[in-house]
């Protein structure tokens, strides 16, 4: 479990520190711009480097060209836990550092481990967290960091892979939910059982075959030569199909956003290869405030059933902040200037008070982001 992140001159995040309690599911709030899908990102950079390298993670837009804060030189991100119970329990830290070099005029990354009295640094871009003690790349590897789109999840799809996963952008539910249906029936009854509280309209999720357009790349030697060119062929792929209340066998692109959006969530947490930590970008969209709180008890009952799995999200509802208690509720603000800062609910001064007199999304709502920046500097 991810205890703590430390995000330094990433984007907005000068210096900031999140300490999540130990209920392993944690929500970010903030106005518009305060920096906490930065906070998303900048773990999920950190927990794909257990299994892959530098150079794999922080190309094209994920280049620190674009996050590191605009007029520094150097950034870092570091993140602290633990793996295991009771006598099993090992706490870890890992973190992730560039450096502007001006000589060369390149970034140089450096990633660093430390559990016990061991710990070791490991610099370049060929580098990874990948063969550092056990248990570092097991608790940092299976991570998914999504940002759902229903469009992309409506879309008929084709995969090629033994065990399919959704993508970050919501691309391949289809095929995911056809492995889940043949290989994990028990999971995929659930998650039916699981929609329906969430969209009680649904009565069945089902699959058809469908006519899908896949561009494949092709070598072909010309004049001694190999040239390469993308050629698109049509397969047989899926397509998610609902049976609600209105009417049988209706195709996913003409279902409701927020029906697709929930299908889409659950599938992620039901996939037998479940994620270690989840990462969500906007959890409530297109869910109605009742479907809100569904999908939060439903994640509740999830986490419950599964030990090492831990969720952190971004929100802007009171109806998903009341779900949860202060200590779950990073806040996040920042000023003209732009520097995030970032306080728990429970450090705000009247939460004693508050706890016994409003619910936690009527004290965010009441509160607001302003007391954040009590007493902070900028910079
Ligand atoms: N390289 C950079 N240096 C400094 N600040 C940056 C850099 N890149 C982006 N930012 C700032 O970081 C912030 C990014 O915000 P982020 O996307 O994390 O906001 P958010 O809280 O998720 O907002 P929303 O609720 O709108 O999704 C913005 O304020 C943006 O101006
Ligand atoms: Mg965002």
């Amino acid at each position: 479990m991810l205890e703590d992140i430390k995000l330094h001159n990433f984007k907005s995040h000068s210096a900031s520190h999140l300490k999540f309690d130990g209920s392993r599911l944690n929500a970010l709030v903030g106005p518009n711009s305060a920096g906490k899908t930065s906070v998303l990102q900048a773990t999920y950079f950190l927990s794909r480097l257990g299994n892959s390298q530098f150079d794999e993670v922080f190309a094209y837009e994920s280049s620190p060209d674009f996050f590191a804060a605009v007029g520094q030189n150097n950034l870092s991100v570091i993140g602290s836990g633990f793996w295991g119970r009771g006598q099993n329990r090992k706490n870890w830290e890992v973190s992730y550092t560039f450096q502007y070099n001006d000589k060369i005029n390149k970034w140089e990354p450096e990633a660093s481990w430390k559990m016990g009295n061991n710990g070791n640094q490991h610099r370049g871009w060929f580098e990874t967290l990948e063969n550092a003690p056990h248990p570092i790349p097991t608790a940092l590897k299976h991570s998914v960091h999504l940002k759902l789109v229903a469009t992309n999840l409506a879309q008929a799809a084709y995969s090629s892979k033994t065990t399919p996963r959704v993508e970050f952008d919501g691309s391949g539910l289809a095929p995911t939910l056809d492995y889940l249906r043949d290989e994990v029936p028990d999971n995929f009854e659930l998650l039916q059982e699981q929609l329906k509280r969430i969209v009680p309209g649904v009565k069945k999720v089902g699959l058809r075959r469908a006519t899908v357009t896949v561009n494949r790349s092709r070598l072909i030697e010309v004049d001694g030569r190999s040239i390469s060119y993308e050629e698109s062929q049509k397969v047989t792929g899926q397509e998610v199909v609902l049976d609600m209340n209105t009417g049988q066998r209706i195709p996913a692109h003409c279902v409701s956003e927020g029906t697709i959006l929930a299908l889409g969530l659950l599938t992620v947490l039901l996939h037998p290869k479940q994620p270690n930590l989840l990462l969500l970008d906007d959890v409530e969209q297109g869910l109605h405030p009742k479907a809100q709180r569904a999908l939060i008890s439903v994640f509740k009952e999830i986490i419950e059933e599964n030990s090492t799995l831990q969720i952190i999200f971004s929100t802007h509802s009171p109806y998903i902040v009341d779900e949860l208690k202060p200590s779950q509720i990073h806040v996040l603000n920042n000023r003209e200037s732009g520097f995030t800062h970032t306080k728990r609910l429970d450090e705000h001064p009247d939460i004693e008070w508050a706890k016994q007199t409003l619910t936690t999304g009527e004290f965010w709502d009441a509160e607001g982001e302003d007391w954040v920046l009590d007493g902070e500097i900028d910079g």
